[in-house]
């Protein structure tokens, strides 16, 4: 009977092997890592930091916020293939600075009280937004921001299916709240580079906490 194995390789040509990819790599105190976690665990250290390479993307920017020089190539990239598939984006929110978040916070304390506010909105010192690394994204006309109905826009779809290639991950997934510590956000892509965010597609793991082992939830002091 013939046999069905493969033929044995060619002794020059050495066996390709996946390296193990390093989960260590991640930080919860660096925060100039693209690795870096922030969530109600972990904040920013130092509370008051701020990134020192500050660009403005080239793209609609409605609050006029920068983002870091090293997630602008990849964000261009990613809007000009959505582009190239007709859709169209506008920064809702890029860099937050510790003051900015301030504003934020306590504005929406007042609207909706302590307890409802700590579900969408981070404290002062807890924004991924603070590293600069982190976008809110919406459509262009304008449809659902900020919204979780932004997730059946076009806009959203294509941003889910595709985000990864570009480095991006939805940092807060549906069903993931008691993990991320936020309610569902579909708009909010945090930059982590192409090899992590292809790892997590790859592995389908949706959260950084959940790749690293990381905690996250809720304040450690949350009254
Ligand atoms: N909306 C996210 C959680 C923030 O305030 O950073
Ligand atoms: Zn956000």
């Amino acid at each position: 009977m013939q046999s069905t194995a493969p033929a044995a390789p060619d002794s020059a040509t050495p066996t390709p092997t996946t390296p193990a990819f390093r989960r260590d790599a991640h930080s919860t105190s660096d925060p100039t890592s693209i690795w870096v976690i922030a969530n109600k665990k972990h904040p920013l250290q130092p509370a008051d930091y701020a990134p020192t390479d500050l660009v403005r993307p080239d793209m609609r920017n409605v609050n006029g916020q920068p983002v870091r020089q090293v997630i602008a190539p990849a964000l261009a990239q990613m809007l000009a293939a959505a582009a190239q598939s007709g859709l169209q984006f506008q920064l809702q929110s890029g860099y937050r600075s510790y003051a900015t978040q301030v504003s934020v916070y306590n504005a929406i304390v007042a609207s909706s009280g302590r307890a409802a506010a700590d579900t969408s909105s981070a404290r002062p010192g807890f924004s991924e937004h603070q590293t600069g690394l982190a976008v809110d994204l919406s459509a262009y006309p304008a449809s659902c921001t900020l919204q979780a109905c932004f997730a059946g826009t076009p806009q959203g779809t294509w941003l889910a299916a595709n985000a990864y290639r570009y480095g991006f991950v939805l940092r807060y997934p549906e069903g993931k709240e008691q993990i991320t510590g936020y309610t569902y956000e579909p708009w909010h892509y945090r930059y982590v580079g192409t090899q992590l965010a292809a790892e997590m597609h790859a592995t389908g793991t949706q959260t950084l906490e959940e790749f690293f082992g990381v905690t996250g939830g809720d304040y450690a002091n949350a009254g």
